[in-house]
């Protein structure tokens, strides 16, 4: 009795019950809705009341799964810990040596002695309620040991019989798909050297039918932007989980004697319905120190406004007319650098073009700068074109396995951020530039997949590596430039994880700015990101991705809910247009104090051709929803829309926001004037909304009037 040591976390609503009594790893006793607090002797009883039971011919004694489930406890399923020295020491079996916690953060350390393997784990519950662990692994041996795989894993209950998970492309990124959640292994694997178009942003385990509001889900996310592994499984034994680690190349993971290796962190939501388990990560990002703290500026970015024709005068008089409507930073976007006239040649020679720029980027710096924008700049710098000097100077930096060279994509190759002299290079560059010129912002991309990503002079594995890299070079120009804000860009939204945000500060949603890709991109991003860190631009009329036109005030509306921006020539629109496209951005700038602080719920009503989404205050006070018609159908137009996460007591005005676009097809009753009801009415009963013409929008204001 006197080795039982059961911790309970709590926070936001969550309990996390942790078993130390040892003498194996910790394993989860519950991980859900908070329990209250319970006493040592519930803790123990908790305990008691868990204990596995033997069926059928199974182990004599069975062992709870640890948070590094071992094949040594007669795990079955994938192993925590996948790893050998030379062929030895191929399964762990870690013991406990000290459990310390303080506050809601629990450390632990074990060992393997016999394997020759130390072992520091971390698990917290954060105040908003979310589960983060990662590991470090040493090897305690006089010789090497390899690391083929090492993931976390957290259970899930019986009840949790359904899963969600997510999938994309370029320019159409984060779609949901569902499946049943049965025995084995559902794995998540992305093996592109960045986090992927494809990737799960999240994966899901919930009770059946789960959707916004409703039902039990337990998410998990592997913070991690190179390869990566995302899974959920059941074992025969009826015990469930879902976790997460690093996927490393053959040989990534050796360790020498006294090396180490860790993991990235593991995040686990729980919650009643996606919008709670998502509001626990927007919370957790808010509080973060390095959380943007100054209002997001609108953003004017000219990659769809000129592409690759980039000329002063035209990119000038685009600032003047994005100063006209209201825009607040400007962003120059691909193009500017030597030898770069189209996506063929110069990545890599990041000096700023001389046949274009013969005074350097000063006239365009401060033709900016002057109107009252602030100057963002694009980069690639994990990137070169064989067409560059940098390539024809430095093959050997090429990641590629040093005997054959990767297929290009985009007409170019990954450069090796793992070699020093491709590093130093790079951060002497974007130095140098940050230190030449008043820029406030870096668009950084990252444009293909790593194929054969490899160490040309060692014959190794380098995403592992080149991982690690470009967090260090990020983090090294933060702390050169402070106040410096980065986007993360990837081809659109192929590197959205927790580890890039990190260090840097929105990131590129994707690259379509189809209004109505867009709707459904932005609502599937937010099951992670909140509203403000989500790069959202009004494009051309004519959508250069799908060839769709949208109506001005359909492709705002879309763009309102996120971090603002513009990318179409607006030199070249019509004083209508830019009339309307100022009365957006005014629009955008009144909201932005509420859709940036504010909670994002979301409704179905049970159709894909229409959707619901909304921002309610922290204090429940006002909140504005979208009711967005995608496409004709024959029942999305009738019916109530339901307006979730309102307080239920409270009595509210609900009424049209007034916008620059023009007017619904067919207005509702109450419309102008508008209602008034409690949050209950309007979460339970929901008003009529107008009908609409596929692919528009209307905004519905909510003020709190008690
Ligand atoms: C891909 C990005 O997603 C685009 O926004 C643009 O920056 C291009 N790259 C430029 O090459």
């Amino acid at each position: 009795m006197s080795n039982i040591k059961v911790l309970q976390l709590r926070s936001a609503g969550v309990s996390l019950v942790l078993d130390c009594s040892g003498p194996g790893l910790p394993s989860v006793l519950h991980w859900g809705a908070d329990l209250g607090e319970l006493g040592d002797a519930a803790l123990v009883d908790l305990r008691r009341g868990a204990g596995a039971v033997q069926v059928g011919n199974g182990l004599d004694e069975n062992q709870p799964v640890a948070i590094i489930p071992e094949y040594s406890s007669g795990w079955f399923g994938l192993p925590g810990l996948n790893g050998h020295r030379d062929g030895q020491d191929f399964s762990a079996s870690f013991q406990l040596s000290e459990v310390a916690r303080t506050g809601n953060t629990v450390q632990v350390t074990a060992s393997d002695p016999q394997a020759g393997l130390g072992l520091a784990l971390v698990i917290e519950l954060t105040d908003s309620g979310l589960v983060r662990t990662k590991a470090e692994l040493t090897n305690t041996g006089d010789s090497p040991y390899t690391v083929d795989g090492l993931v976390l894993a957290l259970p899930v209950p019986t009840e949790a019989t359904e899963l969600l998970d997510l999938t994309g492309r370029h320019i159409g990124e984060r779609h949901p798909q569902r499946s049943a959640f049965t025995q084995g292994l559902h794995v998540r694997d992305n093996r592109r050297g960045r986090t992927g178009a494809d990737a799960t942003l999240l994966l899901y385990a919930g009770t059946p039918g789960f959707d916004f509001g409703t039902g039990e889900i337990w998410g998990v996310h592997t913070a991690w932007s190179g390869n990566h592994r995302s899974y959920a499984e059941r074992g025969m034994s009826g015990f469930a989980v879902i976790g997460g680690g690093e996927l490393l190349l053959p040989g990534e993971g050796r360790l020498e004697s006294g090396g180490s290796y860790a993991t990235p962190w593991i995040y686990g939501s729980y919650g009643v319905g996606l919008d709670q388990v998502s509001t626990r990560f927007h919370e957790y990002l808010r509080a973060r120190p390095t959380h943007p703290s100054t209002e997001r500026p609108v953003v004017l970015n000219t990659w769809e406004a000129v592409y690759f024709d980039l000329d002063l005068d035209k990119l000038k008089s685009l600032a003047d007319a994005g100063a006209e409507v209201g825009a607040e930073r400007f962003v120059l976007d691909d193009g500017w650098f030597r030898g770069r006239r189209d996506d063929h040649a110069g990545l890599g020679d990041w000096y700023v073009d001389e046949g274009i720029w013969p005074k350097g980027l000063h006239p365009l710096v401060d033709h900016v700068t002057g109107l009252g924008l602030q100057f963002g700049l694009w980069v690639e710098p994990e990137m070169v074109n064989p067409n560059s000097d940098l390539a024809r100077e430095h093959p050997e930096w090429i990641l590629a396995t040093g005997h054959r060279m990767p297929p290009t994509a985009r007409h170019q190759q990954g450069l090796n951020l793992g070699i020093q002299g491709a590093y130093d290079y790079l951060l002497e560059r974007l130095d140098s530039l940050l230190t030449e010129y008043d820029i406030s912002y870096l668009k950084w991309d990252h444009n293909r997949d790593f194929v054969d990503g490899g160490n040309q002079l060692t014959g190794t594995a380098g995403i592992h590596e080149q991982t690690l890299a470009v967090y260090r070079l990020l983090d090294e120009l933060k702390r050169r430039h402070p106040g410096l804000e980065i986007e993360s860009c990837s081809s659109g939204g192929a590197r959205v994880d927790l580890a890039i945000l990190e260090r840097t500060d929105r990131v590129w949603g994707s690259d379509s700015n189809d209004a109505l890709e867009r709707q459904k991109i932005q609502r599937y991003t937010q099951l992670l990101l909140p509203p403000e860190l989500i790069g959202c631009h009004v494009g051309p009329p004519k959508a250069h991705t799908t060839g769709r036109t949208q109506s001005l005030a359909f492709r705002a509306t879309t763009a309102l809910f996120g971090h603002f921006g513009i990318e179409w020539d607006i030199s070249s629109a019509s004083p209508e247009e830019r009339a309307e496209l100022a009365g957006w951005v005014a629009l955008h700038k009144e909201l932005r104090p509420l859709l940036h602080t504010g909670r994002v719920v979301r409704a179905d009503r049970g159709s894909d051709d229409f959707l619901l989404h909304g921002v309610v205050a922290q204090d429940g006070s006002r909140a504005v929803y979208s009711a967005v018609q995608l496409a004709q159908s024959i029942t999305s137009e009738v019916g109530r829309v339901r307006l979730p996460g309102l307080t239920k007591d409270r009595v509210y005005r609900v009424k049209k926001l007034a916008t620059p676009g023009a007017e619904p097809r067919n207005s509702a009753p109450w419309w102008t004037d508008g209602v008034e009801l409690n949050g209950a009415a309007l979460a339970a009963a929901g008003v009529q909304v107008p009908a609409q013409w596929p692919e528009s929008a209307v905004l519905l204001e909510v003020l709190a009037i008690d």
